[in-house]
């Protein structure tokens, strides 16, 4: 059994992340008596800082980013500020490492680490942790992505941490793993009987995975320009929700079976290279529109110069194997759409032979759909008949069953995605993570994708801000007449 962590060391302590979601999470998980007692927390960045400046910095953050105030108690987060030390240093300087470890104590004692800083800086800090002695049997270590920017800096990235870290004490974090609804997902298909005889070639049609964003690129331009959409959202979340939908059912829900699964899926999907971009991806940008009503400059504009990055990207994908041949994973993702809306859409095929056919009803094929976000919810779309004496002939309506985890677990705090994920890092479970055979399976995959948009010359096309990117990603589908879901 894995000992939890007594000491948290934040690198990337004042940075966006940290602020808006380590903190408000760390509270979280402080309020709810969730943490270890004797938890020590140390933030680390650069700013020339001491603990009571960085205390304050991170109760304005508590403030600014806790949106229920009820839940913010002032005398909760004193206790929790009271958690927290800082030490000021530049990560990429070796010799200021020693007062880190200073601060630190006793790594012996456990300790998780968390990189939240440019992945630039990762070699450095392993190096760095290394030489002051904050490494060892009882350290963790978690990333945050992007880890790399192709299978070829992934590797090296993960060469650096592996000579430092085991694999078992590597802590890869894709944070839609630990959303709420993405688990449930595995609860609803492994925890009940219905669904999986249905889940393969025999019983679905087609799966759409959408997560779309009002957002633009939020001050993140350096960062964004350089990755686009499809390293941005596929390679990590959208093929992590993929996998969770097509893997096979581990024998437990542990770690290595879990991820076993996953792994295999992606080493499953077809590829899809320089013979076949053209016609199974669309690439987007958007121009100014208007998003919510309020108009938004285009995303070249928000640059200041042209650019040749994806703000949006569609795809159809096929995972070769037994229990997928033929269905087609149509993925679609990207910035300055007209709402924001994450959700995995199932469409089973309709029955075989229609008894209402003759009595001019039309029957629809069932659908699941799992919402992410905004809400959390999971609905079945079933074929219900509309209350009459069918004098006109019957009719057949399409009605939802709510699996509303909202409604029935409203007494649940809905925890931010971090909340999960820092408990398990602290407390040293690594099923929610991922691995490394993982993470370079899913740069294949994409890595194929950009050099065949290279070597064909691809560019993103124009679509207006609040539409659903270019009108080339509908054809996508609708060639093989099937609609996205809205
Ligand atoms: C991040 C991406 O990983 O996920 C962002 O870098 C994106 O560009 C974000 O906005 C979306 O996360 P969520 O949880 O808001 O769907």
């Amino acid at each position: 059994m894995t000992q939890p962590a007594h000491n948290l060391l934040l690198f990337g302590a004042t940075g966006d992340l940290a602020q808006r979601m380590l903190l408000p999470s760390l509270y979280g998980l402080h309020a709810d008596g969730l943490l270890p007692p004797d938890l020590r927390i140390v933030a680390t960045a650069r700013s020339d800082l001491d603990d009571s400046g960085f205390r304050s910095q991170a109760g304005d953050s508590l403030s600014r980013f806790i949106a229920d105030r009820d839940f913010l108690r002032p005398e909760v987060a004193r206790t929790f500020l009271e958690r927290l030390s800082y030490v000021a240093i530049d990560a990429s300087d070796q010799a200021q490492y020693g007062r880190l470890a200073e601060t630190v104590g006793k790594a012996k004692d456990g300790l998780a680490i968390f990189l939240s800083t440019a992945p630039s800086l990762f070699e450095a800090t392993i190096a760095g942790l290394s030489q002051a002695g904050l490494t060892g049997r009882d350290v963790r270590l978690a990333l945050e992505k992007p880890l790399g920017t192709d299978l070829a800096s992934s590797r090296m990235i993960n060469e650096a941490v592996a000579s430092v870290f085991p694999e078992e004490r590597t802590f890869r974090i894709d944070h839609y793993l630990g959303k709420e609804t993405v688990q449930n997902l595995l609860a609803l298909r492994f925890g009940n009987s219905l669904f999986e005889p249905l889940w393969n070639a025999s019983g679905i049609e087609h799966v759409q995975i959408t997560v779309s964003e009002t957002v633009g690129l939020e001050g993140r331009a350096g960062y964004y320009e350089g990755s686009g959409a499809l390293r941005d959202m596929v390679q990590n979340h959208m093929l992590q929700l993929l996998a969770l939908v097509a893997m096979e059912p581990p024998a437990q829900f542990g770690a290595s079976a879990v991820r076993d699964e996953k792994v295999k899926v992606f080493r499953s999907l077809r590829r899809i290279g320089r013979d076949e971009v053209a016609a199974n991806t669309v690439i987007g940008q958007y121009k100014a529109g208007a998003v919510g009503g309020a108009p938004v400059p285009g995303y070249a504009d928000e640059l200041g110069h042209v650019s040749g990055t994806e703000t949006f990207v569609a795809l159809k994908a096929h995972v070769d194997n037994w229990r997928w041949k033929g269905v087609p994973f149509y993925l679609r993702t990207g910035k300055r759409l007209p709402e924001r809306h994450s959700e995995i859409f199932i469409q089973f095929k309709g029955v075989p032979h229609s008894i209402f056919a003759s009595r001019g009803a039309v029957v629809q094929p069932n659908k699941l759909v799992i919402r992410l976000q905004p809400e959390e919810n999971i609905r079945l779309l079933v074929m219900a008949k509309q209350p009459g004496l069918d004098r006109e002939g019957i009719r057949l309506r399409e009605v939802p069953l709510d699996l509303g985890t909202a409604n029935v677990f409203a007494d649940s705090r809905r925890r931010i995605a971090y909340e999960r994920l820092l408990l398990d890092l602290i407390e040293g479970d690594p099923t929610l993570f991922v691995r490394r055979d993982e993470v370079e399976a899913q740069w294949e995959w994409i890595d194929a994708i950009r050099d065949g948009w290279g070597f064909n010359r691809m560019t993103p096309k124009d679509y207006a801000a609040g539409t659903w990117g270019p009108s080339a990603a509908i054809a996508l589908t609708e060639r093989d007449g099937v609609s996205w879901h809205e």
